[in-house]
């Protein structure tokens, strides 16, 4: 396992199109592992690959309910809405009020390749939205209502 460097806006690997994975070996079990170290050495709530220079369809989160690695996500349904604040560990010092989905049902598959589905509700649903925006070069900077620049006294 090992940390990997987390690309900042600017980047342009963060703005292209993650290609699906279609190959379940043991390289892509590196990722997700060093994904997730990476993600909890940073405090993140969702890490997606293209954050660490992969463009794969790859994305692990964890909203203090356990860790979820998720291959090839989709959402499959989407119920309600809700204006929330959320930031990125490639974009710091900047936070923003981005209107999702209250619950989505997605579906991907595990690290193996199994099929798997899972349904999350706000903060959860939140961090789905996010980290599969990610893969489609999406950042929550292109959706927020409004940016709120923090005071840079804070880190
Ligand atoms: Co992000």
């Amino acid at each position: 396992m090992a940390i990997r460097k987390i690309r900042q806006l600017g980047d342009e690997v963060l703005r292209k199109k993650s290609k699906k994975v279609t190959v379940f070996d043991e390289k892509l079990k590196e990722l997700i592992e060093d994904m997730a170290e990476t993600m909890k050495w940073a405090n993140g709530v969702g890490l997606a690959a293209p954050q660490v220079g992969i463009l794969k369809r790859v994305v692990v989160i964890d909203v203090g309910e356990g860790l979820i690695e998720l291959v090839n996500p989709e959402i499959m349904a989407e119920e309600g809405e809700v204006v929330g604040v959320e930031g990125c560990l490639s974009i710091p010092g900047i936070t923003g009020e981005v209107a999702r989905p209250k619950k989505v049902k997605v579906r991907a598959q595990n690290s193996k390749g199994e099929f798997i589905e899972l349904e999350g509700e706000d903060l959860l649903a939140r961090a789905l939205c996010h980290e599969i925006d990610h893969l489609d070069g999406i950042l929550f900077i292109d959706r927020a209502q409004r940016i709120i620049e923090e005071d840079s006294e804070e880190g």
